[in-house]
């Protein structure tokens, strides 16, 4: 059964989403190739899906909610199950991007047809338009398989976070010309495989510009370049949530200090006795 369920605007706390409007389309995406860049973000909940979504052509329900969400020391241990739960919050959430959820390590890789039923139960448990998996040549069959069955498929070359026990760490990839030609092709091969757009990760600039010159989809840049046709970023990294981010990171705001200072003085409140004040208690009916 499908946890699509839309917002409960009866329920106190919850926002509404705007409502339905034309969503933006895979196709929609893969045709802004070389035009006005693509702006996507990732997003785990509802609330940020909302205050993200008119802002960005794409969502990216990221493994990386593994280290961002659940304090995991890395994306390997995502489940399907958490990418559907936190899939479909999303797409709760959201009305006006497109919704691109990544298939977790192991739910992909052994063959084509383990990776047509992880991508369907995905689209089918959240509502979401794609699906996005790590990896070159070895995975553009499996790409084509997804692509001519009906489930767009978001590559994603250079860095890939899952392979982070075959790489050795998180550094820029393509320094040698070995590496940096290998990269170039495994971005050809899922592009010529299928894949509606290609986030390239991690590369040094040079690799990245080939690639966004050399094939027919839009890439997405992250620790790549500003000539790629779009860019991503975890939200929370360019939001300033975290202390420690990558190099190619911007931070847009200081979110962790504004935090800290405001729960800094609702315990002082607390401790005052300030807080509540007349306008947070139920005073008796007369
Ligand atoms: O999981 C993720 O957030 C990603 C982006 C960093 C591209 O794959």
């Amino acid at each position: 059964m499908s946890t699509t369920f839309t917002i409960d605007t009866a329920t106190s706390r919850a926002t509404s989403t705007p409502a339905p409007m034309k969503r933006l389309t895979v196709p929609s995406i893969r045709a802004r190739k070389g035009g006005e860049p693509l702006v996507m973000l990732t997003a785990y909940t509802v609330r940020t899906a909302q205050l993200l979504d008119p802002h960005c052509d794409m969502l990216l329900v990221g493994d990386s909610l593994g280290q961002v969400v659940y304090g995991l020391p890395s994306t390997v241990p995502v489940t399907l199950e958490m990418m559907a739960a936190h899939g479909a919050a999303v797409v709760r959430g959201s009305y006006h991007a497109v919704v691109v959820v990544d298939m977790p390590f192991g739910s992909y890789e052994a063959s084509p047809e383990k990776a047509f039923e992880s991508a369907a139960y995905l689209l089918k448990q959240t509502g979401a338009a794609a699906v996005k998996l790590e990896g070159g040549q070895a995975m553009a069959p499996t790409v084509k398989f997804l692509s001519e069955r009906g489930i767009p498929v978001m590559g994603h070359v250079g860095l890939t976070p899952q392979a982070v026990n075959t790489l050795g760490g998180y550094g820029a990839r393509g320094r040698s010309k070995a590496e940096a030609d290998k990269i170039v092709a495994d971005a050809g091969a899922v592009a010529e495989a299928g894949a509606f757009a290609i986030v390239i990760e991690g590369v040094v600039e040079p690799i990245a510009i080939a690639i966004t010159h050399a094939v027919a989809c839009p890439t997405i840049g992250i620790g790549a370049s500003a000539q790629c046709d779009g860019q991503v970023l975890v939200a929370e990294d360019m939001l300033g949530l975290f202390d420690r981010t990558a190099r190619f990171v911007k931070k847009f705001d200081d979110l962790a200090g504004r935090i800290s200072a405001a729960v800094e003085t609702y315990a002082a409140d607390v401790r005052s006795r300030a807080f509540p004040g007349a306008e947070q208690i139920y005073a008796p009916k007369d």
